[in-house]
C-alpha cells in the first residue's frame, strides 16, 4: 500500500504523482461476473456509472474498524455505497439531486421478509394479469389508467397508444398498494422496465426515438423483472444483520438534495465513498426523463436539470477557482469553446464547494475517496483526478492515496465521444473509452 509522505503537495508535484502512478491490479476486480457485480439488490435497477460493489466493499473493509460507523455518499446514485454499508451493519447517508436516484436507492437499501414480498408481489400479479393479457383485457375495462396529465406529450412521444394505456392501468394498481415499502418496490421494478416499454433507441444513454423499435410489453416485462428483484431481495436478507432490519431508520439517512449542502452534523461521518458526475457526459435528469414523467418527479423537467453538478446548464461568472490545474483546463479550452470552458469551470467550482462539505461533515482521521477517471474535449486533456486531488487538499486534506484502477471491459458502460466528451453509443463512439480510473483519498488530520 503506498501511502503519500508529502505533507504539502504542489500542484506540479500532482502532475508527476499521478504519471508515476502504476495499475494496481487488485483494484481491478478481474474475473467479476455479473452475477458478482449484481449480486443483491444491485442489479433492480439500470444506472449509468454506477459503481461495482466489490469495489465499495473493499474500501469499507479497508478504512472501517468501528461497529458503529458511519458512511456518506454525496452522489449516491443508484445507492452502491448504501446497499454495502446495511450489508455490513453501518450507518449510510448521503444526497442525490436526482429524485429517480432516492427511490431506487430507498428500495435497494430496505431488505423486505421474503415471505410477505412473495405473497405481495403474487397478489400485484393477480391484479395486472388482467391488463396484460390481451384475451382479458375486457376484464380491465373499468381500471382508469394514471397516465400524469402535465407530461401527457412527452409520455406520446415516447410510448405507442397500446404500452401507455397498459402502463398506466399498472401504475393505477401499483398506487392502489398500501404498504409504502411494497408499493416503492413495485414502482421501481415498473421504472426500470420504462425503457424498453418505450421506443427509446436500444442502448443508447441519449434519448434518441427508434420509430422501428417493437417495445416490449409490461406485463410480462414486469412479472419477469419483479421475479429477479425478489431473488436480490431475497439474498439481501439473508445477510442483513436482524438488529439493522428492524432499525432500519436509524441507519439510513437518504436525501434528495444538493451535494454541496448535507443535512449532517459537522465532525459525524466515518468514511465516504463517492463517485460524482463528470463534466458534459451524463445528463442524468435527461436519462431518466422516462422515469421522472411517469413518476411525476419533476414540475418542469428544464429547471430540474439546472440542479445537476456537470451538465451544460451551470455556469458561474463571479466565482473563482482554487485549483490551478482546474484554471489551466479552463484557460486550454477557452482557445476552443468559450462554452465549454465555462462549464468545466463551474463542474470544478461545484466540486470544490463538495469537498469542503466532505471536510465538514467527516470526522478527524476519517477519510473521503473519490472515484474519478480523466477525460479528453476538443482536444483538451480534462485531467479530473489530479484536479480532485489538488482540490482535496485546497479544503483541508492530507492527500492520502492514489489508487489507479483498471476497468475490465466488460465493465466499462459506453465509450466517450472525443468532441463532447459524453458517453456515446459503443458503435458511434469516435474514440477510445479509457479504461483506467483513479481512486482518490483524502484524510481528514485533524
Ligand atoms: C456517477 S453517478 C453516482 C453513481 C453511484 N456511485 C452508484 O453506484 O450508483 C453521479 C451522481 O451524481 C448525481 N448528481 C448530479 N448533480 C448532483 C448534485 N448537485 N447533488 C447531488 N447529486 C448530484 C447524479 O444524479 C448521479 O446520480
Amino acid at each position: 500500500m503506498s501511502r503519500l509522505q508529502q505533507q504539502e503537495v504542489s500542484h506540479e508535484e500532482i502532475i508527476k504523482l499521478f504519471n508515476a502512478k502504476e495499475i494496481d491490479n487488485d483494484w481491478s476486480f478481474i474475473g467479476y461476473k455479473p452475477s458478482d457485480t449484481g449480486k443483491w439488490t444491485h442489479n433492480y435497477h439500470r444506472y449509468p456509472a454506477k459503481f461495482i460493489p466489490q469495489l465499495v466493499e473493499r474500501l469499507i473493509d479497508e478504512y472501517i474498524s468501528n461497529e458503529d460507523a458511519h458512511i456518506n455518499d454525496p452522489f449516491f446514485g443508484c445507492g452502491t455505497t448504501f446497499v454495502t454499508a446495511i450489508s455490513r451493519g453501518f450507518k449510510a447517508s448521503g444526497t442525490d439531486i436526482n429524485k429517480i436516484a432516492y427511490l431506487i436507492t430507498k428500495v435497494k437499501s430496505t431488505p423486505i421478509e421474503p415471505d410477505y414480498l412473495d405473497k405481495k408481489i403474487k397478489q400485484f400479479l393477480s391484479k395486472i394479469k388482467c391488463v396484460g393479457d390481451t384475451q382479458a383485457t375486457l376484464f380491465s375495462k373499468n381500471i382508469e389508467p394514471l397516465i400524469p396529465e402535465r407530461h401527457i406529450d412527452r409520455i406520446d412521444y415516447w410510448f405507442t397508444e397500446e404500452n401507455k394505456t397498459e402502463l398506466g392501468k399498472i401504475l393505477r394498481i401499483i398506487y392502489e398498494e398500501e404498504d409504502e415499502i411494497i408499493r416503492d418496490f413495485l414502482l421501481v421494478a415498473f421504472s426500470h422496465i420504462l425503457k424498453n416499454c418505450s421506443i427509446w433507441l436500444q442502448g443508447s444513454t441519449k434519448p434518441t426515438r427508434d420509430l422501428k423499435k417493437k417495445p416490449i410489453k409490461p406485463y410480462e416485462a414486469l412479472r419477469k423483472h419483479l421475479k429477479k428483484m425478489q431473488r436480490g431481495n431475497n439474498a439481501f436478507y439473508e445477510v442483513v444483520f436482524a438488529k439493522v432490519r428492524e432499525n432500519l431508520n436509524d441507519y439510513l439517512n437518504i436525501k434528495t438534495g444538493d451535494a454541496r449542502k448535507q443535512l449532517i452534523p459537522d465532525n459525524s461521518i466515518d468514511l465516504i465513498v463517492s463517485s460524482s458526475p463528470y463534466v458534459t457526459s451524463y445528463e442524468y435528469a435527461d436519462l431518466h426523463q422516462l422515469s421522472t414523467i411517469w413518476l411525476d418527479l419533476a414540475e418542469d423537467l428544464t429547471e430540474y436539470k439546472k440542479e445537476f453538478i456537470g451538465t451544460s446548464h451551470k455556469k458561474y461568472d463571479n466565482k473563482k477557482l482554487q485549483s490551478k490545474l482546474a484554471q489551466d483546463i479552463v484557460n486550454k479550452m477557452s482557445k476552443k469553446s468559450q462554452k465549454m470552458a465555462k462549464e468545466i469551470k463551474a463542474f470544478f467550482i461545484d466540486m470544490e464547494e463538495v469537498f469542503d462539505e466532505s471536510f465538514r461533515i467527516l470526522k478527524s482521521g476519517g477519510r473521503c475517496c473519490y472515484v474519478i477517471g480523466n477525460t479528453r474535449l476538443k482536444g483538451v486533456d480534462i485531467l479530473n483526478a489530479e484536479v480532485f486531488a489538488e482540490s482535496l487538499k485546497h479544503s483541508g486534506f492530507k492527500l492520502d492515496r492514489i489508487i489507479k484502477r483498471e476497468i475490465p471491459l466488460k465493465i466499462l458502460p459506453q465509450k466517450r465521444d472525443e468532441k463532447t466528451g459524453r458517453f456515446a453509443n459503443n458503435h458511434d463512439a469516435n474514440s477510445e473509452a479509457y479504461p483506467v480510473e483513479y481512486i482518490v483519498i483524502g484524510l481528514k488530520e485533524r
